[in-house]
């Protein structure tokens, strides 16, 4: 088998996608339409020529202008579900997205709207498709502690749908230490906890989200690197990254794919995953990014076994699971 046909083949598990980061420029006019809002574009051609980042805010103020014509329950089902028509194209089984609760209540939609609509696609997909599912709620790090502490109450009534929460959004200036209090409270109620770290911000933020968040996975955490005692820790405790290439790409993490440094990471023995981060806005979705990474750093069939195999190992699905899809990747 090539390579190419290998990535198609392989089933894997998404750790690290947007849900309001999958939401492609064409569905994004449809429901402008119907529900009567404005957007800053005239064309489908507009809004793409658009997303032509220099960092991680020039994105996200596109990304949360976009997420605003988000209102009925059908919007964020209809969002969801397409990101799912993906999933089965790129053969991801499993995925583990994010939403962002405060872009949606901060606007007047209630908490029940958004994860009704969420939950109702994922219901579906496990149907139609055999993908599962779990919601992880993020927490805005450009908001405040107090606005967290609101949205961890709201979410609450919803504790069986969300395994957990995470941290996103402008990381330099709001380092995790200004969530510590919110996420002692959220591990206490029994959600799995991650954050964006490193992407970015410097290694100290990393250690920040182990030390002081305790955090079960890194969100990028490609900064690591430049700290040598953190990357010992990282093996050690075999501590997940989920990795996001054509993300770095695009907001100018890295200059250019062949300098990107998820093939060191592996080779050192990082556990590091491969995954969208927001697809409709970076140029590509699961398979995209496998493709990007092969073709740039020259990742060997054995390689993409084992990212394949992370992504399951690295996930919040039962060691049953686990074990079943490991078996499958291991026999291709
Ligand atoms: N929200 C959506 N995508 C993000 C990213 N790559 N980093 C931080 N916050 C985000
Ligand atoms: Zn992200």
């Amino acid at each position: 088998m090539n390579q190419l046909e290998l990535i198609r083949a392989l089933p894997k598990a998404e750790l690290h996608v947007h849900i309001e980061g999958t939401f492609e420029p064409e569905l994004m006019f449809a429901i402008a339409q119907r529900n009567q809002i404005e957007i800053p574009y005239k064309s489908v051609e507009e809004v793409k020529q658009a997303y032509n980042f220099h960092n991680l805010q020039s994105f996200l103020d596109i990304y949360y202008a976009g997420a605003n014509v988000l209102v009925h329950e059908q919007d964020f089902y209809d969002l969801a579900w397409a990101y799912f028509e993906k999933c089965h194209e790129d053969h991801v089984m499993h995925t583990e997205m994010f939403f962002d609760p405060q872009t949606h209540t901060d606007r007047g939609i209630a908490f029940e709207t958004v994860i009704n609509g969420l939950q109702r696609a994922c219901n579906d997909a496990k149907a139609k498709y055999g993908i599962s599912s779990h919601l992880i709620m993020c927490f805005l790090r450009h908001l405040s502690e107090e606005a967290a502490f609101e949205t961890l109450a709201q979410a609450m009534p919803f504790k069986e749908q969300i395994i957990g929460v995470g941290l996103d959004s402008s990381e330099v200036g709001h380092p995790p230490s200004k969530f510590e209090r919110v996420f002692a409270q959220a591990r206490e109620a029994g959600f799995l906890v991650v954050a964006h770290a490193g992407e970015e911000g410097p290694a100290e933020y990393v250690w920040e989200a182990l030390d002081l968040l305790k955090v079960n996975r890194i969100d990028h955490g490609v900064r690591s690197e430049e700290d040598s005692v953190l990357m010992q820790r990282l093996i050690a405790e075999k501590m997940p990254l989920t990795v996001c290439p054509l993300s770095n790409l695009k907001l100018c993490v890295v200059d250019d794919m062949a300098q990107h440094n998820i093939r060191r990471l592996l080779q050192q023995g990082v556990h590091v995953t491969v995954n969208s981060d927001d697809p409709s806005y970076f140029g590509g979705y699961m398979n995209d990014n496998f493709v990007a990474i092969t073709e740039a750093l020259a990742l060997t069939n054995e390689e993409l076994k084992t990212l394949a195999q992370n992504s399951f190992e690295a996930s919040f699905i039962s060691d049953a699971e686990k074990q079943k899809w490991i078996a499958e990747i291991q026999a291709l």
